[in-house]
């Protein structure tokens, strides 16, 4: 993972025709290469207005974009088709294509001969767990999640280094959502690109992104930073408010048991504290990767205020309600 910038905006403002105040206002914001970046702030507040100048569907009142080191205003549409993937509010497939045509659409463009596209279709459609029988179908014919794997698919046909998706998951429900942020993030594991993601939701944020962005109305910048540095630190009350309450267990999520089992084998165990000499039948029972929000709930849930670390069967430690707590201490 590198710091350097993929897209940078320098005072960057766009004013719409008839309107009197900005939809953007003097927006400076530095979007590191490789990294999931997420852009969150209420309805209204210039969002998608920053990403589709971005993408230069809205041409900027004022202020310089930067993508992958060029001034934005120079860049030709065959350029911006291959380096940014756009994978839209509201998803945006065309109706009348089939699956098929929906991905190979902004190849088609870039004058990929058949075989080409062909090979390339195969290859999205294994990376994004895609049924090929979903291939000759229409986007009617599909489910919710079919359907943004889909969008997610053309917008990587390309292979484009930038990937913005604008609220890609706000259509689909609660469990499909989360199984579909662990397929993003084992697509980035694979592909890393730079990607922006546009979400209402404070723990889709958290559970994507290795930065996000708080807007505010006229899309000015309240804080950018981690999660757990949001999450710690908010800057602003405005922060404060969007990030709601459950701070304390939201930053439980990012972290997993492993990670704070000072060594997990089972000589690390304290000596007061052999895991032999517990009545383990009666203990809570976790393993080094259960986040810590779920070791708490599992601990409190049985009643206990420990719980077995468990690897492969073997006990190889604990973890009390205090050592969680301790993991929120700076
Ligand atoms: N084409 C347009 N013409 C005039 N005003 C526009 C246009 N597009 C957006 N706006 C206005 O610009 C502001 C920002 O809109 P934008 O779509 O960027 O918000 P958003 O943060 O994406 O909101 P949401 O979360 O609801 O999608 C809003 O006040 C909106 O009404
Ligand atoms: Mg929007």
């Amino acid at each position: 993972m590198t710091s350097a910038a993929a897209i940078s905006l320098d005072e960057v403002s766009k004013v719409f025709p008839g309107s009197v105040s900005p939809a953007v206002n003097r927006l400076t914001l530095t979007i590191p290469q490789g990294q999931i970046l997420a852009l969150v702030g209420p309805s209204g507040c210039g969002k998608t207005t920053t990403l589709r100048m971005i993408n230069r569907l809205e041409e900027p009142t004022a202020g310089q974009i930067t993508v992958l080191g060029h001034d934005h205003r120079s860049a030709k549409p065959h350029e911006l088709r291959r380096n940014i993937g756009y994978v839209i509010q509201q998803i945006g497939l065309f109706p009348h294509h089939s699956v098929r045509r929906n991905m190979s659409a902004v190849l088609e463009l870039l004058k990929w001969s058949p075989d080409r596209i062909e090979q390339r279709i195969n290859e999205l459609t294994d990376l994004l767990g895609l049924d090929p029988a979903l291939l000759d179908r229409y986007p009617s014919e599909l489910s919710g999640g079919q359907q943004q794997r889909v969008g997610v698919a053309r917008a990587l046909a390309a292979d484009p280094p930038i990937l913005l998706m604008d609220e890609p998951y706000s259509a689909v429900d609660p469990v499909i959502r989360k199984h579909l942020h662990s397929e993003l993030l084992q697509v980035q594991a694979r592909v890393t690109k730079t990607i922006v993601i546009v979400t209402h939701d404070i723990d889709e944020a958290i559970t994507l992104a290795d930065q996000v962005v708080v807007m505010a109305e006229g899309g000015t910048i309240e804080q950018q930073g981690t999660p757990e540095e949001l999450l710690a630190h908010p800057a602003t009350e405005f922060v404060r408010e969007f990030l709601g309450r459950e701070r304390g267990l939201r930053r439980l999520g990012l972290r997993t048991v492993g990670q704070i089992l000072r060594s997990p084998s089972r000589s690390s165990v304290p000596a007061d504290l052999e895991p032999e000499d517990l009545a383990p039948e009666d203990l809570a029972r976790v393993t080094a990767d259960t986040p810590l929000r779920e070791a708490l709930d599992t601990i409190l849930t049985s009643g206990q205020t420990r719980a077995v670390v468990c690897a492969d069967g073997q006990k190889i430690g604990f973890i009390t309600i205090e050592h969680i707590a301790e993991a929120l201490r700076p």
